[in-house]
């Protein structure tokens, strides 16, 4: 049966968190849970960006349970106090949508010294994860959805050039950072199975919209080709974040699946299982990358030798 909103029945007693949910897909995902009576909280680095983008749901559900709480993933001390702050509050984790990205910005090294898509897309969400893991794990039937890309198909984990110090490619760059979040998905999931915990975690991309995602692209692009192709490779953010629902929502969804559009070259269409690359696969890699980034964040959890 083809995945459809109206089938999810209302669910009030959960509570949902979405990292990036001020503006694009975060935003719509946020809006789709609280019409489904959900408690959201909105983690987002720009509180203006936040507090205007929570009145404007608020305007449409007025009754919403929703929170904006400070997260900046590209500062490791903002994802720990972040952490803090949401443990103190909640007593339960049903979904978190590990959705905020940065695409192809110039090169920046974060405060932790760190490159920015690396870090603000895959290493601040795994921090973030394992920093939670009690509460999501403590929480029945609760799921975790990293957002990935058709992007991570042609990439590869660069161990030698994690951080692209000695050369930075802006593509090469997000290519590796949602290659990692799909490897972190199912890697996740391995180890949540091997602990025997509940809690599944899931992978998603949402094809082609047309979001903030796209400021780094040249001007004249976004003026001109962009609008002319927009018709026929993409889609609005409404159909876009039905791959994340789907993992995030339906029911008799298996952990370590991969979700996207299966419409035309995966750009659009129904959201469906769709196929990840060799790389994402392999298990050696998910090991080594797992354990590279306990040592990157200072943080370890979900051992493998369970
Ligand atoms: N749109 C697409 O075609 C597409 C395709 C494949 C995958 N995706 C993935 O979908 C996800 C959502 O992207 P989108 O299209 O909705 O883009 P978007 O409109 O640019 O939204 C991205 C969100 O992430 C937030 N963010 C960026 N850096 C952050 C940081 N350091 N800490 C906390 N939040 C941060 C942004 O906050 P600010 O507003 O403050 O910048 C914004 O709320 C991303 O993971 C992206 O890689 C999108």
């Amino acid at each position: 049966m083809s995945f459809n909103l109206k089938n999810i029945k209302s669910q009030p007693q959960r509570v949902a968190l979405v990292t990036g949910a001020n503006g694009g897909l975060g935003f719509e995902t946020t809006r789709v849970l609280l019409s489904k009576h959900m408690r959201v909280v909105m983690a987002c680095r720009d509180l203006d960006k936040g507090a205007k983008a929570k009145q404007k749901l608020l305007d449409h559900y007025p009754e919403a349970r929703l929170e904006l709480l400070p997260l900046d993933l590209a500062s490791l001390d903002s994802v720990r106090n972040f952490a803090e702050a949401y443990l103190e509050k909640y007593s339960r984790l049903d979904l978190l949508i590990n959705n905020a990205g940065v695409m192809v910005p110039p090169y920046k090294v974060t405060e932790d010294g760190y490159e920015l898509q690396f870090q603000a897309n895959y290493l601040g969400h795994f921090l973030l994860t394992g920093l939670l893991l009690e509460r999501l794990t403590s929480t029945e039937k609760s799921r975790v959805v990293l957002l990935s890309s058709k992007a991570h198909e042609r990439a590869s984990i660069n161990f030698e050039d994690l951080q692209s110090e000695k050369n930075y490619a802006r593509w090469k760059a997000y290519g590796q950072s949602k290659l990692a979040c799909l490897i972190f998905a199912k890697e996740l999931n391995r180890r949540l199975r091997r602990n025997d915990f509940q809690t599944i975690a899931v992978a998603a991309h949402p094809g082609i919209s047309n979001t903030g995602l796209f400021r780094y692209f040249p001007k004249w692009f976004n003026q001109t080709l962009g609008p002319l192709l927009s018709p026929f490779i993409s889609h609005p953010p409404e159909k876009a974040v039905k791959p994340t629902l789907k993992a995030a929502l339906e029911k008799n969804i298996t952990g370590g699946s991969y979700y996207g559009p299966t419409g035309f070259m995966g750009f659009k269409g129904a959201p469906g299982k769709v196929q990840s690359s060799e790389n994402a696969n392999d298990e050696s890699v998910a090991k080594r990358l797992w354990k590279v980034s306990e040592e990157l964040v200072g943080f370890k959890y979900l051992d493998s030798s369970n």
